[in-house]
């Protein structure tokens, strides 16, 4: 079964690299054989995980800019990227925006939420995620033979629990945004229209949907979320890893359009 894991000779890319959990996305894909292209935009300051992810891996590992919503971007990250690597055979399409907790003075009640806002994380979340697809999904076609997986997230299957910020000091109450949940649900669909139109050229696509990862967040939020999942705990990075892996690999070989939730049982209640 070992075998049936690895990825050794693939390559794979993953967009958002260098954030939170680009780095252990990454991590993982290098763990189980694969050489990896991070991609990132140009002002992304690197993460420490990252950094030092690169420092031990300098053979295998490489990073090159994208913007995933600039078509030329991801063209020219993609040309960086078959130079350097090779043909690219995993897509793990990972980078995202969200609106932090704690963004006290960009708070604005549901009626008042800037139109732009919302169009900024669909604009990131699902048309780029689209666009990466178009490019390097395409190219798998062509060889007939590739894994894409799109990060959602648990919220593309339920609201987020205003209580759980309703702790947080301010005027105006935080408000998680209605445009993360609705992006993030839309590229569950979009997973399932790839899966079935590429199905027989040999290229999967499926969702790996996390549920809230254990960071920087407050004491309080920590325990209202923990409360609330059957596993009784937040997600730890390494949650994640075991789940990314089997859908990269031969292990999944008859799994296409699925969703995959590592969210500790959250969406089960
Ligand atoms: N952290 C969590 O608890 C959690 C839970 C569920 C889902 N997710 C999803 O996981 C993914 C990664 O989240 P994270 O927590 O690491 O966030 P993060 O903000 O730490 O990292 C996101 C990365 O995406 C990059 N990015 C943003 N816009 C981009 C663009 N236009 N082109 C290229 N890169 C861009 C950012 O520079 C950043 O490095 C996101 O899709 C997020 O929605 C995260």
């Amino acid at each position: 079964m070992n075998d049936a894991f690895s990825l050794s000779g693939e390559v794979a890319i993953v967009t958002g690299a260098t954030g939170l959990l680009g780095p252990m996305w990454a991590e993982a894909l290098l763990e189980a054989g694969a050489v990896v292209a991070g991609l990132d935009l140009p002002a992304a300051r690197p993460s420490a995980a990252w950094a030092a992810l690169e420092q031990g891996h300098a053979d295998r590992l490489f990073r090159t800019e994208c913007d995933i919503t600039d078509r030329t971007s991801i063209e020219r990250a993609v040309a960086a990227v078959l130079e350097r690597l090779g043909e690219p055979t995993v897509l793990v399409n990972n980078a995202g925006v969200d609106q932090p907790p704690d963004a006290a003075g960009r708070r604005s009640p549901i009626d008042q939420l800037p139109v732009e806002q919302f169009q900024r994380m669909v604009d990131v979340n699902l048309v780029g995620t689209f666009q990466m697809t178009q490019v390097v999904g395409g190219r798998m076609v062509a060889r007939g033979r590739g894994s894409i997986i799109n990060v959602g997230s648990l919220y593309a299957s339920v609201s987020p629990d205003q209580r759980f910020y309703d702790h947080l000091p301010g005027d105006v109450p935080f408000l998680k945004s209605p445009a993360y949940g609705a992006s993030k649900a839309a590229v569950v669909n979009m997973t399932k229209y790839f899966a079935t139109l590429w199905g027989a050229a040999g290229v999967r696509v499926n969702t790996l949907s996390p549920g809230g990862v254990e960071a920087a967040q407050d004491a309080a939020f920590k325990r209202k979320f923990a409360a609330r999942v059957p596993l009784g705990r937040m997600a730890a990075p390494a949650d994640l890893k075991g789940p990314l892996v089997f859908l990269a690999s031969r292990a999944s070989a008859y799994v296409t359009g699925h969703e995959l939730r590592v969210e500790g049982g959250f969406t089960a209640w």
